[in-house]
């Protein structure tokens, strides 16, 4: 098989979508709660909204109405959106413990050495392949907590030293992704420790849950900067998936704003680590897992069991999942990195370029494919992606983008 053979993404559309949105479903997503939310996240004094920017000459060379990038590389300083759900979950834990409610409370009164009296020594613990990891160490240390990280065998090094310095205790083990979150829940049991999970399981929902509110905050951000610019709102909704709470994070709120009017909402995912995909091609869409290595570039995405709560709201309302080739990921970071004039620069790390890389390739190469048209991704499209991380792991950033490292042609 030649490289020009070889199929880049494959698309399963989701049969068991819902033919309407129910409000019962998206309680978790109410508007004033996920705006109480973004208000504690804008108290931290480093706090300020990221950009939205418009691609709208890549969208003019692509021949379809609108492309607009949110870039989470510049989120706090750390360079991926994660700790957006970090955050809100360990203040929403400490508010818990004090009696108090989140709109109440700001970081610095979360600071008080008061708190930590009331609380005595709290230790949080979390599996990560870095991005959650690093958000979870930051904001734990930011409130005079501990941290203890665990990440996957293969986990970049540069991504483990980011996490030590926010002063986690951190360490690689010799198991995939979900084995090092089983590792952990155990490791929470036996100390006492309090896991900060970015996804949920039989009997662990609640965290899992905070952290997915805590990312809805972006989406509320989205609206506001979307509004801003068009008055139509988007047409589809392309979110990148590992355990999927993310994607239900963003999803969650949009449904909640526009009901009927809703985007698309096209999940992605590596093909190494595609359990939405495996999931949705069953015939009753059961919840499917990935296991063994899941060898992909797409770090933040290698992950082989959805979140049983993030797997409920996009089985209902999701269009489907894009499994992807890296190569589409590589080609995402190319083009993000290398724009057409008058277009931002982004610098986009593996996970969180493979939508833009999709949308890119399904509309260079595969124009007239059922997969382009299924998705109604025409000139008429109005397009949002989110770049969820930046350059982090410099090394395999420049062997991808300046080397040239997985091609698509
Ligand atoms: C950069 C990046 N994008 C997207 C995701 C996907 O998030 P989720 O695992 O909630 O689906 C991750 C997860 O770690 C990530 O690190």
């Amino acid at each position: 098989m030649t490289l020009k053979d070889k199929q880049f993404i494959k698309w399963v559309k989701n049969k068991f979508k819902n033919s309407e949105v129910f409000e019962e479903d998206l309680q978790n997503f109410n508007i004033e709660q996920v705006q109480n939310i973004l208000k504690f996240q804008q108290t931290h004094p480093s706090y300020t909204h990221t950009p939205l920017y418009s691609l709208s000459n890549l969208a003019n060379h692509l021949g379809v109405s609108m492309i607009q990038a949110k870039d989470e590389s510049q989120r706090f300083g750390l360079n991926a959106f994660k700790v957006l759900g970090g955050i809100y979950a360990i203040a929403k834990y400490i508010a818990n413990q004090l009696g108090e409610e989140i709109e109440d409370l700001s970081f610095d009164k979360l600071r008080d050495p008061s708190v930590k009296q009331r609380l005595g020594d709290v230790t949080f613990i979390s599996a990560t392949d870095g991005n959650h990891g690093r958000g979870v160490a930051w904001a734990a240390r930011e409130l005079g907590f501990k941290s203890v990280i665990y990440m996957p065998k293969g986990s970049s090094s540069q991504r483990l030293q980011a996490i030590r310095n926010e002063g986690a205790l951190a360490e690689i083990q010799d198991v995939n992704y979900d084995d090092t979150v089983r590792i952990c829940a155990r490791l929470a049991e036996k100390n006492g420790w309090v896991m900060v999970q970015d996804t949920a399981w039989e009997g662990y929902d609640e965290i899992p849950l905070w952290i997915m509110q805590g990312y809805s905050a972006m989406a509320l951000e989205i609206v506001e900067q979307w509004n801003q610019t068009s008055e139509q709102p988007p047409t589809h909704l392309f979110l990148q998936a590992g355990v999927g709470s993310f994607a239900a994070g963003i999803a969650g709120y949009f449904l909640r704003v526009y009901g009927e009017q809703a985007p698309k909402i096209v999940i992605v995912e590596p093909d190494q680590a595609d359990c939405f995909y495996q999931s949705f091609i069953t015939e009753k869409g059961e919840r499917q897992f990935v296991g063994g290595a899941m060898a992909t570039e797409m770090a933040g995405l290698a992950c082989g069991e959805p979140n049983t709560e993030a797997f409920k709201l996009l089985r209902s309302y999701a269009s489907g999942v894009l499994s992807c080739d890296d190569a589409i990921s590589t080609v995402g970071m190319r083009v993000y990195g290398n724009p057409l004039k008058g277009d931002p620069s982004i610098v986009s790390g593996e996970s969180g370029s493979v939508t833009l890389g999709a949308v890119y390739y399904l509309r260079k190469f595969m124009r007239e494919h059922s997969i382009t048209v299924d998705l109604e991704l025409h000139e008429d499209a109005r397009i949002l992606v989110i770049n969820t991380e930046g350059d982090t792991d410099e090394e395999n950033y420049r062997k991808i983008v300046w080397d040239g490292f997985l091609p698509v042609q």
